[in-house]
């Protein structure tokens, strides 16, 4: 088998999407990464928040070690007033670099200001930050009490600061970038070694998929199933089981040719000699006797033709199965008016017992042959003199059709072998190939019936076909 790709096959490839979707691989790999994914977008969130809070808490901690020393600075002088000489060192610390600006108020219990801005607004609890908008800008405040030596004790100062947010979007990033960096790393891992793992685990399938691409057409031996993974194993065994299916058919099919091209020859070497015993005979009675014969020995060959013909279109997979309803009463009644001549030669009783339509589902014309060939055995294996009866009966949801002689019947130890193909009992001294009853088993068996041969208690044979009713 070549597996080569060509062009116009290439040209009917399905779309990427579609290759993509159909591909175990990628199925896989999407069913890893995608969680993995949501996972980490997940812990951004997380992470996100965390280093928000994270820079909360440092900006708070400088705007407390500030407030503290703007409160340090406060003092009463010697006239009672409050003052407060801001040492830079406590604004100095927001210098980082990212031009923060820096707000503050010093305002005293009763409401005076000491430094700074009035309308800086100032958060309801003591020491913890909070987030304002100061004159457009959004800031972080920050406020503490503080006591001042010279005031009364419960006069305490109270000191805000706040800062512009440059400093803390900053420190948020680098430390959200920080662990984003090492997120994504993790997926390219994660998903490398997804792929990596893919690789291998589905190398002995593509081995496998290689190995039946590859194979001679003639070759069917089965494949080790060992060479898999064990969830896979059921699926050697199946492709194991269908190749010996194949192979038994194989054999088979080379059985039937083989036995047909010994049936034609025979007779058609006789047709050869008759021919030419024809051809020399000078006497005409002599030689119209001779054509005589050599008509005959058509006959049968062409009989055998038919019969070859029709057991090839009753084989399964032979032709589209037909669903036409078919009465088989009047079906049986045509059979047998095509075979009343033979029947009155043979001076055989050929009668039909039906009280009224049977309506089966299937094949009309294989059907119309299952009959001939059940009639044709009746009449050519039984006696001249002997009675033939075709009997068609309803059985629930099956309709029995019966075909009973009184001829010399078929031994028990031959009623399976009869319907196998080219078999013929032993002695038989009426024409036939053996064909006839694998026909009709095909048919009921295409038909959903089933046939059994049975020996009535005077001799003779019963051929009961059942199909499932219409
Ligand atoms: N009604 C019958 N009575 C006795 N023997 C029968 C009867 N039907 C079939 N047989 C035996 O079974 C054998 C197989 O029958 P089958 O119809 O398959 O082949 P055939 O009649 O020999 O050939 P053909 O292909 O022409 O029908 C026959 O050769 C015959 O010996
Ligand atoms: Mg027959």
């Amino acid at each position: 088998m070549t597996n080569d790709v060509s062009p116009q096959s290439a040209l009917k490839s399905p779309p990427l999407w579609r290759r993509l979707s159909e591909s175990l691989r990628f199925q896989l790999l999407l069913w890893i990464v995608l969680p993995l994914i949501g996972v980490i977008c997940v812990n951004l969130l997380i992470s996100f928040q965390s280093a928000e809070a994270t820079a909360d808490l440092i900006n708070d901690q400088m705007l407390l070690s500030s407030a503290r020393v703007i409160a340090e600075a406060v003092a009463v002088d010697a006239n009672g007033t409050v003052e407060a000489d801001i040492p830079p060192a406590a604004l100095e610390m927001f210098d980082t670099g990212h031009g923060d600006r820096v707000f503050y108020r010093v305002i005293t219990a009763w409401g005076t200001l000491v430094a700074g801005f009035l309308d800086l607004p100032s958060p309801k609890k003591e020491q913890a930050g909070e987030d304002a908008v100061f004159r457009g800008d959004k800031v972080r405040v920050m406020m503490i009490n503080h006591p001042v030596v010279g005031l009364a004790k419960d006069a305490a100062v109270s000191v805000s600061v706040a800062v512009t947010l440059n400093n803390e979007a900053a420190m948020r990033e680098r430390l959200w970038l920080s662990d984003f960096t090492k997120q994504l790393l993790l997926v390219m891992v994660a998903g490398l070694v997804a792929i990596i793992g893919l690789q291998r685990g589905l190398a002995p399938v593509l081995k496998l998929r290689d190995a039946v691409r590859q194979r001679d057409r003639e070759r069917l031996d089965p494949f080790n199933p060992q060479s898999v993974q064990s969830e896979l194993r059921p699926l050697v065994h199946a492709l194991n089981d269908h190749m010996e299916r194949v192979q038994g058919q194989m054999a088979a099919q080379r059985r039937f040719v083989s036995n047909a091209a010994h049936q034609l020859r025979t007779p058609l070497a006789l047709v050869n000699t008759q021919a030419s015993v024809a051809a020399r005979e000078e006497n005409p009675e002599r030689r119209s006797e001779a054509l005589q014969a050599l008509r005959t020995s058509t006959k049968q060959l062409t009989r055998l033709a038919s019969q070859l013909l029709t057991l090839s279109r009753a084989e399964p997979g032979s032709r589209r199965p037909r669903h036409d309803t078919v009465d088989l009463t009047a079906a049986a009644r045509q059979v047998l008016e095509t075979y009343a001549e033979t029947a009155l030669k043979r001076q055989i009783d050929l009668g039909l017992e039906a009280s009224e339509a049977s309506f089966v589902e299937g094949d009309g014309t294989m059907l119309a042959e299952m009959l001939v060939n059940l009639v044709d055995n009746a009449l050519r294996y039984t006696q001249m003199g002997g009675t033939v009866t075709v009997a068609l009966t309803r059985q629930g949801d099956w309709v029995c059709l019966r075909v009973e002689d009184n001829g010399p019947g078929i031994p028990e130890g031959e009623h399976e072998q009869v319907f196998e193909r080219f078999y013929r009992i032993m002695g038989t001294q009426a024409e036939g190939s053996g064909l006839g009853l694998a026909i009709v088993k095909e048919v009921v068996d295409g038909a959903s019936g089933d046939i059994a041969l049975r020996t009535p208690a005077n001799g003779g044979l019963i051929v009961e076909v059942r199909l499932p009713a219409a």
